[in-house]
């Protein structure tokens, strides 16, 4: 069984998306794959109660507990690894990756950035987007390397930036993108790694 791992600091909708794409396309048939825990970086992330309700094993891994961003990345790499995964997956995990948990990760740790990168790498990206003039907007699926917000592109969507638009509206259609994209991106990459087993 190829098990994935997604990592989360917030609401979680796009985990949410992820879980239910995986139930309704069937990964566990088709690809031998399966949500095996969500774990956060803070104990209140409204996330973890919807991951429990789905029956998915959740974990915190406090990153205030620790006293350093290696020591951190540490703890939370022996919290993955609990569930030998196969595919390491941030959905709004906001913290930056140590080289050595990136490293660790290689090839199998993907990222969800809402913006057509390589433009707007980091945060505020829809408000940047509107303040440059920009007349469409988007989101990425990348691989994680460790440069923020760069690495090979998986897969993007677009939308319009509409006249009237505020950060909130272009953040909430971006959103139902990314909610399209991510389960997308990783069917495909679950695909394309089952090709290659023999
Ligand atoms: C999403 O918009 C995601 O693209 C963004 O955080 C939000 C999390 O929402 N991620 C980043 O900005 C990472 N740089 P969610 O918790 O509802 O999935």
């Amino acid at each position: 069984m190829k098990n994935i791992v997604i990592l989360i600091s917030g609401g979680g909708s796009n985990m949410a998306a992820i879980v239910r794409a995986a139930g309704r396309d069937r990964w566990s048939e088709r690809f031998g794959a399966r949500i095996a825990a969500v774990i956060s970086n803070k104990a209140d992330a409204a996330g973890l109660a919807l991951a429990k309700s789905h029956g998915i094993e959740t974990a915190v891994v406090p990153h205030k507990d620790f006293p350093s961003r290696e020591a951190f990345d540490v703890a939370l790499a022996e919290a993955v690894d609990a569930h030998s995964p196969a595919l390491v997956v941030l959905a709004g995990f906001m913290r930056i990756l140590t080289p050595a948990f990136v490293g660790r990760y290689a090839g199998r740790l993907i990222n969800i950035h809402p913006s057509l990168l390589p433009a707007f790498p980091g945060l505020n990206t829809h408000q940047r987007a509107i303040d440059a003039g920009c007349k469409v907007a988007g989101v990425t699926v990348h691989q994680v390397t460790t440069e923020l917000d760069h690495g090979p592109i998986l897969d993007q969507a677009v939308v319009p930036v509409l006249p009237d638009d505020i950060s909130a509206t272009l953040a909430s259609r971006v959103l139902a993108q990314e909610h399209q994209l991510y389960p997308r991106a990783i069917s495909a990459w679950l695909a394309d790694t089952s090709s290659h087993i023999s």
